[in-house]
């Protein structure tokens, strides 16, 4: 890659335009190679090799620099956990976020959007996005916790969270690590909403524990949290120990809250900008529901409302960038990554390719019609990654995206606001600018009816 700094390499550039490097990036070759600081890296482009880099050759590839930063908060988590540990604890969370779970888990996602849209009126303006990552949040919180973490406790992380997630979006793409060391204010306030928030979970797992907990799981009214106390290695019999259930939660809450308050709220916008696409989708809810709310059942159904979606993750992923590290020299195309070096795919840079997408950068859910969608490159599309790394809660993030639009669309007209168009600020996840949307209440049949 051209334009490198004698010292430097490219990595400002990778810092003041992420979007566009990562575009530029893909314009050079399948393989490229480009310099961060003193370290060599590699972008890999082309879909067939980021395929095999995440699936067969998969164990050829430690996660790499980028996510040792998560390490911080998430500790030994499943994102950051690696080799046996994180394939051990893939085999123990996996189940409890597959279907049986979520169908429980979309009863509580409904009951939040209903009563956050409920304080909405007529012709406000909403700021969308904050709005979202509320609902988000009380979503994953009170699915892992239920309403057993109590208003301080719930209080104390919706305070640490967002102090969390944006010190690590700084350090993230921060040139050097000394940064994160120095005692200025935001590393002062990093390191009080750690011991904040793992103040209030420790307390939570050992009450848990002391009012056994699993107990409710067996019973099967157990919220998340409870599922990973109880839960058992299948091959082994072994259970988590409460550092490790700590590790999970707070995985959870990070890996789970901007990631989905990002792509509803993009769904969201496009859709302020799309009205004829917005009105197809409230023809369809309307047909499908008549005059009642969406339940989980009726997600299959909902065809137009998941091309929304697939076409929002499409063109919005949440996961701009990502990083492997080869764990031995390991052949890629024709190319050698040597090992310990640095590897970076974009999600984004593929998703928005010309050469695999026509008019890549236009909002078009009818591109993931069944006779269309089947002219797409099969490895073109990841926004929840893939292979044994791929994202554990993507049924979870489907079906509360699902869940929370058709509540939101069932009621309300989304309409553009005041104020500059929005567009990603990149941190760790790309979130959007400030997301002022107008909100017009839809009239309501004589018989409708809120699900519960
Ligand atoms: C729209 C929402 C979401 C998107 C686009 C998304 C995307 C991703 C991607 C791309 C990865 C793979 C990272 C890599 O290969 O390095 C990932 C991993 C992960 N995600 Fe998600 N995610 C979303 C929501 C969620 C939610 C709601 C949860 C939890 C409830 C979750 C939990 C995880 C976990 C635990 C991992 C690590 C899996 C592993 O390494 O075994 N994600 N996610």
């Amino acid at each position: 890659m051209p334009g490198g700094h004698p010292f430097l390499g490219h990595a400002l550039q990778l810092r003041s335009r992420p979007l566009e490097f990562v575009q530029a990036l893909r314009t050079y070759g399948d393989i490229v190679a480009f310099r961060l600081g003193p370290r060599d890296a590699y972008a890999v482009n082309h879909p067939d090799l980021i395929r095999r880099m995440l699936t067969t050759e998969a164990k050829s590839f430690a996660k790499g620099r980028m996510f040792e930063k998560g390490r911080l908060v998430a500790r030994n988590g499943l994102f950051t956990s690696e080799g046996d540990f994180h394939l051990r604890q893939r085999r123990i969370i996996q189940p409890l976020l597959r279907r049986a779970h979520i169908q429980q888990y979309t009863v509580t996602m409904r009951e939040i959007a209903h009563a956050r849209v409920e304080t909405w009126r007529d012709g406000q303006e909403i700021r969308m996005d904050r709005e979202l990552f509320d609902v988000a949040l009380d979503t994953v919180t009170r699915v892992l916790f239920s309403t057993r973490i109590g208003d301080h406790g719930a209080a104390a992380v919706y305070r640490s969270l967002p102090v969390l997630l944006e010190g690590l979006g700084r350090r993230a793409v921060a040139p050097i690590d000394l940064l994160d060391k120095l005692p200025t204010v935001m590393n002062y306030r990093f390191a009080r909403a750690l011991s904040q928030m793992r103040r209030v979970i420790e307390h939570i797992i050992s009450e848990y524990r002391s009012r056994g907990a699993d107990a409710d799981a067996d019973a099967g009214t157990a919220d998340l949290l409870a599922a990973l106390l109880a839960a058992r290695d299948e091959e082994t019999g072994e259970g988590m120990s409460d550092e490790q259930v700590y590790d999970e939660v707070v995985t959870m809450l990070i890996a789970g809250t901007e990631t989905t308050a990002g792509a509803l709220s993009w769904a969201c916008y496009l859709l302020s900008r799309h009205p004829r696409i917005q009105q197809r989708l409230q023809a369809e809810l309307e047909e499908q529901l008549g005059e009642r709310d969406v339940v989980f059942e009726d997600l299959g159904k909902l065809r137009f409302l998941q091309q929304v979606i697939a076409e929002t993750l499409r063109l919005h992923p949440s996961t701009w960038m990502l990083m492997r590290s080869p764990v031995a020299d390991v052949e890629l195309g024709g190319h050698l990554l040597p090992v310990g070096s640095t590897v970076l795919f974009s999600i984004y840079a593929l998703q928005r390719d010309p050469s695999l997408y026509p008019r890549p950068d236009e909002f078009d859910p009818d591109r993931w019609a069944p006779e269309r969608a089947a002219l797409i490159h099969r490895d073109a599309y990841i926004p929840f990654g893939a292979g044994i790394r791929g994202c554990a809660g993507e049924q979870f993030a489907r079906a509360e995206m699902a869940i929370i639009l058709g509540v939101i669309l069932r009621q309300f007209i989304l309409c553009p606001g005041s104020g500059p168009p929005a567009r990603p600020i990149v941190r760790l996840i790309p979130m959007p600018s400030a997301m002022p949307l107008i909100v017009h209440r839809r009239p309501r049949g004589p018989g409708f009816q809120e699900a519960r």
